[in-house]
């Protein structure tokens, strides 16, 4: 049955592997996830393109996925249950409220993965690599946790590099051009919807690893 909007931002609601507000376990995710284990989180990741191919190939990982759009997330809830994905997690939440969902050094690794550019000076604190995000993330991440970042966008990538290079940071991998450079980790090269479309356009994919010191 093809379902409308509607119904797959309704049905998304009840899903298995949905969380829609925040459980309130920011600390205890391993706890409320029932398994310790790695725990993967991607922002903004819309259709789960990229989680899906990580969860297939770390099965043992928790995958959570976070995205603000239902009906995107039904996609990729649909899509994992279908492949009997059990450590894939929807959560329907704005990345702005992220310290509020997850506790200090839980995480270890997040993944930002084409994010809107949002290229006027005026709009530079929306950029997924601002200062103040960064700042989250190294809360948020273990010791020796991992950002990933993946962008067509010259300006947004250069403007990234800037502002992990001015903090407490190691830049573990450094690309201009992923596929062109195939020798990477291999999670660097699962691809994402909006990755798929610009790589068709010719553009070539932009991706920094790094930790925190
Ligand atoms: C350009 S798309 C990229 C989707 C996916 N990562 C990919 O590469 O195919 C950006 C995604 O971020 C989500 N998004 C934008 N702002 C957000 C926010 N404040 N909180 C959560 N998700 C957000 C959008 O709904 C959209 O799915």
């Amino acid at each position: 049955m093809r379902r409308n909007k509607t119904q797959r931002k309704r049905e998304f609601e009840t899903h298995p592997l949905a969380l829609v507000g925040h459980p309130h376990v920011a600390g205890r995710w391993r706890e409320f996830l029932g398994a310790d284990a790695p725990l993967v989180l991607e922002l903004g990741c819309g259709k789960g393109d990229f989680l899906l191919q990580y969860a297939r190939s770390f099965p043992q990982s928790w995958l959570l996925g976070l995205d603000v759009k239902k009906e995107r997330l039904w996609k990729a809830a649909t899509r994992a249950a279908a492949e009997g994905l059990s450590r894939v997690r929807l959560l329907r939440e704005n990345i702005l409220i992220l310290e509020q969902v997850f506790g200090p050094q839980e995480l270890d690794e997040i993944w930002i993965t084409f994010p809107d550019p949002y290229p006027k000076k005026a709009h530079e604190d929306r950029r997924l690599t601002a200062a103040h995000f960064l700042a989250a993330y190294r809360r948020l991440l273990r010791s020796g946790g991992r950002v990933h970042f993946k962008t067509d966008n010259a300006e947004l990538f250069e403007y990234s590099l800037m502002n992990i290079r001015s903090g407490p940071t190691r830049i573990l991998s450094l690309s201009d051009d992923l596929h062109a450079n195939p020798w990477l980790e291999p999670k660097a090269y699962f691809e994402t919807a909006y990755e798929r479309r610009f790589r068709a356009e010719g553009l070539p994919i932009r991706y920094v690893c790094f930790e925190f010191l």
